[in-house]
């Protein structure tokens, strides 16, 4: 028997939302040992796709994944109906068309139920159980998982919505402290795509989850909120900044820094999980991997977030028309970060980037804006 106290301690508590899941999972095994696999995934309206978040099980057929909403028939038709799906037999997918559900059955999973999840009427994605039995989704246990459903969508939804408010506003912040043209809209766009394409190519290697790739996407267009702070006649000068004014200029992720723990503590998000991540890209942003960076962190000593948004800021930075100076193109840019691999960038993230050129072009595509102009 589980001790229910124990349970709902850990839920109340500062655990990491996938070990909640994995909590819950546990208690949800008492009762129906077949469930061998609980997966999140959350969508995305704006660019339509539907991402692999958080799972608990030992077996990980997918992560890091993600797909176009509107090419999954079968996922569309369970919010059609507006009702959760049940799939007792998975080999009938075996030869499916979509990578996801063929993935599925190639693990050995045998059924499957799927919900929807909404908040306040909006869909924001969907809560995957399955198990390696067939047909074990009876009326008994379905009526048991729709409120378990229910525990999980909230779980996601109170770790989404914090880290959704915290970045409103320090958005708003930003807007209002009329933070310059240049710096809202499209860069911020571009420049956390491609933080997220970086972080998911080097996912492996530095052990980031899709949670983690998400926070990195979420956070980094946070990276230059202390500019706020800079006076616009350093800020928007249309050449090039003497050496003081440089000086003024590198205060500017102190400020973030500052800015970021100060709204933490006023919206009460102090204990924000992962609020380290946001931290460290605001603070360490322009440190260099042979120490000659803002603060003179080395290689190990800066944190693989900040390493991240070094590389995609400055490539939209050199790729952007700023003040003070014309866009360059493509090829230049990438030269000059390869050419700085390993004395100023971290050579993974410079290559991730460059590995996934056509992706970065489609991002340039859908975000294009100011960037020639
Ligand atoms: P930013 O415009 O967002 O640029 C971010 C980083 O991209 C820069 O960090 C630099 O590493 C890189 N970058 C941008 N443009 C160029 C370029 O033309 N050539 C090269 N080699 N790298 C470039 P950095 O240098 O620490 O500058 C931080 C911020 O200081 C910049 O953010 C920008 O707001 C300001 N800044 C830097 N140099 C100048 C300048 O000459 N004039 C003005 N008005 N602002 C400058
Ligand atoms: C599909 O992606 O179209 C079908 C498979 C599924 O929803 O699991
Ligand atoms: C998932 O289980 O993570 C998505 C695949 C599906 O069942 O459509
Ligand atoms: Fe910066
Ligand atoms: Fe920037």
């Amino acid at each position: 028997m589980f001790d229910h106290q124990d349970i709902f301690a850990a839920l109340n508590g500062k655990l990491p939302l996938p070990e909640k899941i994995e909590c819950v999972h546990g208690l949800l095994k008492d009762r129906f040992s077949f469930v061998d696999r609980i997966a999140v995934a959350i969508y995305e309206g704006k660019t339509d796709l539907l991402r692999t978040f958080v799972h608990s099980g030992e077996d990980t057929p997918l992560s890091l994944y993600s797909a176009k909403f509107s090419n999954s028939a079968s996922l569309q038709e369970i919010l059609k109906v507006g009702r959760p799906r049940v799939i007792n037999d998975l080999d009938v997918f075996g030869n499916a068309p979509a990578t996801h559900t063929r993935s599925i059955a190639a693990h050995q999973y045998k059924s499957s139920y799927t919900m929807p999840m909404h908040l306040n009427g909006d869909f924001f994605g969907f809560l995957f159980f399955n198990s390696f039995q067939k047909n074990v989704f009876d009326e008994s246990a379905l009526h048991y998982l729709d409120v378990i459903g229910h525990l999980l969508s909230l779980l996601v939804i109170h770790e989404m919505s914090s880290t959704r408010s915290l970045v409103a506003s320090v958005k708003t912040a930003t807007s209002m402290a009329h933070q310059r043209d240049f710096e809202t809209g499209s860069h911020l766009d571009r420049m956390s795509n491609y933080a997220r394409l970086i972080a998911s190519e080097v996912a492996n290697k530095y052990s980031l989850d899709d949670e983690l790739v998400e926070y990195i996407f979420l956070f980094s267009p946070l990276h230059d909120i202390g500019k706020i702070g800079i006076p616009d006649s350093i800020l928007l000068k249309p050449g090039k900044l003497t050496e003081e004014e440089f000086e003024t200029m590198k205060a500017h992720t102190l400020k973030g820094g500052e800015i970021i723990d100060t709204m933490l503590s006023n919206l009460g998000l102090d204990d924000l999980p992962h609020a380290g991540i946001l931290r460290n890209i605001a603070l360490h942003h322009h440190e260099a991997v042979n120490g000659s960076g803002y603060h003179g962190l080395t290689e190990e000593e800066i944190p693989i977030e900040a390493k991240i948004v070094a590389v995609a800021d400055v490539f939209d930075a050199l790729t952007s028309s700023r003040p003070y100076k014309e866009a360059w193109s493509n090829d230049r840019a990438f030269e000059m970060l390869q050419s700085m691999a390993g004395s100023k960038f971290d050579s993974d993230c410079v290559a991730a980037l460059i590995k996934r050129r056509e992706e970065v072009e489609a991002i340039q595509r859908q975000f294009n804006e100011d960037r020639l102009g």
